[in-house]
C-alpha cells in the first residue's frame, strides 16, 4: 500500500495549484512523491511538535479535511459549480491566505467546525460540512492547533488514491459520520439531534433498500439543511473530491437491501486520537495506522 507521508510544502502546494489551474482531473489531491517514500523512510523530513499538534495532523487526515483542502492545508481542489463565490476550497495553511484572512485564534478554526459553512443550496457543491457531534472539543482544538502551527511534518501518512472500497470509506471520513457500515456495528453513526432520525443514517441497511442509483447521485451532490439551520450534520458533495472509480468501488460496499445481508463483515475500525472516554463502549482494539 502506498503511504506517503504528509506534506513537503511547496510541492504539495504547486501540485495542488496544478489542479486548481484546470487539471482535467478532478480526483484526489494527488499527494507529493506519491507511491514512493516508505514508512520507515518518512522519519527524515519531520519535525518536532507538541502531542496536540501531532493529533492534529492524524484528525485532518484522519476527518478527511486532506481530501477537500489539500495536503499542506493548501486549498485549491476545484469546486468548479460555485459560479457565484470561490472556484476552488479554501486554504487553511495562512501561508496560503491573504494577509486580511489570517487564521489567529484557535475559535476562528473550531467555530466553523462546529456550524460547518454553508454556502450554497445547489447541488454538487463542496460545502464545508458541520461536523458537530462527529469532533469533541478536544480534537476541534488539536485541528486548530495543527492549523495555526502551519500544518508542520509531524511524520503523519496517508494514502493519497486509496482504491479498496473499505479504505475508501475510512480515507473519506464516512465511517466518522455514518459510523463503520452494517447495524450495529461500532463505532455507531454520529448523532445529529436536529434532523428528523436524531443521528446520521448508517449505511449498508438491508431493512432499507435504497437504489444504487439513488446513493450515487446523494454521494455526488451531497445534501444541505435548510439556510438558517446551525449545527445540523449534512452530506458533503463528494463528485468532485472522489474519483469515477472510487464512487463505482464504494458504492456495492455501502449497499442497503439483500445485497447488505451479503456482504463480508467489514475490518475493525481503530478510534480517532483524543477520543477518551467519549470512545464507543466495547469499541474495537486500538490498532494503531494501517492494519489491512
Ligand atoms: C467535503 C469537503 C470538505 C471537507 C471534508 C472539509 N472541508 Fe473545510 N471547507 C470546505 C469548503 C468548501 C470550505 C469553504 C466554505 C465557505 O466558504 O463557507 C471550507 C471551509 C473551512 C474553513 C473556513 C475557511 C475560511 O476561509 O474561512 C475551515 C477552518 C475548515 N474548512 C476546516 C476544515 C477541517 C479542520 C476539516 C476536517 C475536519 C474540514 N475543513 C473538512 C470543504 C471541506
Ligand atoms: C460530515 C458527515 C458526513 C460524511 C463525512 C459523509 N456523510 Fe453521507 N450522509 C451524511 C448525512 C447527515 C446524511 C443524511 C442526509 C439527509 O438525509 O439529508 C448522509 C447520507 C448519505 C447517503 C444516503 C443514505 C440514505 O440512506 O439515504 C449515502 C449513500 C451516504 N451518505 C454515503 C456516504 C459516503 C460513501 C461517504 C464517504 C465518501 C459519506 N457519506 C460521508 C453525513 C456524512
Amino acid at each position: 500500500m502506498k503511504r506517503v507521508l504528509l506534506g513537503f510544502g511547496l510541492a504539495a502546494a504547486t501540485a495542488a495549484l496544478l489542479v486548481a489551474a484546470g487539471c482535467a482531473s478532478l480526483a484526489t489531491p494527488e499527494a507529493p512523491g506519491s507511491g514512493s517514500p516508505s514508512p520507515a523512510a518518512s522519519g527524515g523530513g519531520t519535525v518536532q511538535a507538541s502531542q496536540q499538534v501531532k493529533d492534529g495532523a492524524q484528525l485532518y487526515v484522519n476527518l478527511a479535511c486532506v481530501r477537500c483542502h489539500a495536503p499542506d492545508g493548501v486549498g485549491g481542489i476545484p469546486n468548479r459549480l460555485n459560479v457565484g463565490g470561490d472556484s476552488t476550497v479554501p486554504p487553511l495553511n495562512n501561508t496560503y491566505r491573504s494577509s486580511d484572512e489570517q487564521f489567529t485564534n484557535p475559535m476562528q478554526i473550531t467555530q466553523v467546525l462546529d456550524e460547518g459553512g454553508i454556502v450554497s443550496k445547489k447541488p454538487g457543491i463542496v460545502n464545508m460540512p458541520s461536523w458537530k457531534g462527529v469532533v469533541n472539543s478536544a480534537q476541534a482544538d488539536a485541528l486548530a492547533a495543527y492549523i495555526l502551527a502551519g500544518f508542520p511534518h509531524v511524520g503523519v501518512t496517508y494514502d493519497p488514491d486509496p482504491a479498496k472500497a473499505p479504505d475508501i470509506y475510512e480515507a473519506y471520513a464516512c465511517m466518522q459520520c455514518h459510523g463503520q457500515v452494517g447495524l450495529n456495528a461500532t463505532p455507531p453513526p454520529a448523532p445529529n439531534p436536529k434532523t428528523a432520525d436524531k443521528e446520521v443514517p448508517g449505511l449498508r441497511n438491508p431493512d432499507d433498500p435504497v437504489p444504487q442509483s439513488e446513493m450515487r447521485s446523494f454521494l455526488v451532490d451531497g445534501s444541505i439543511p435548510d439556510p438558517g439551520t446551525k449545527g445540523v450534520i449534512f452530506m458533503p458533495a463528494w463528485g468532485q473530491i472522489l474519483s469515477v472509480d472510487q464512487i463505482d468501488l464504494i458504492l456495492p460496499y455501502i449497499a442497503d437491501g439483500k445485497a447488505a445481508t451479503k456482504l463480508p463483515a467489514p475490518p475493525a475500525a481503530s478510534p480517532l486520537p483524543l477520543a477518551g472516554g467519549a470512545a464507543p463502549a466495547g469499541g474495537a482494539s486500538p490498532s494503531p495506522s494501517g492494519s489491512p
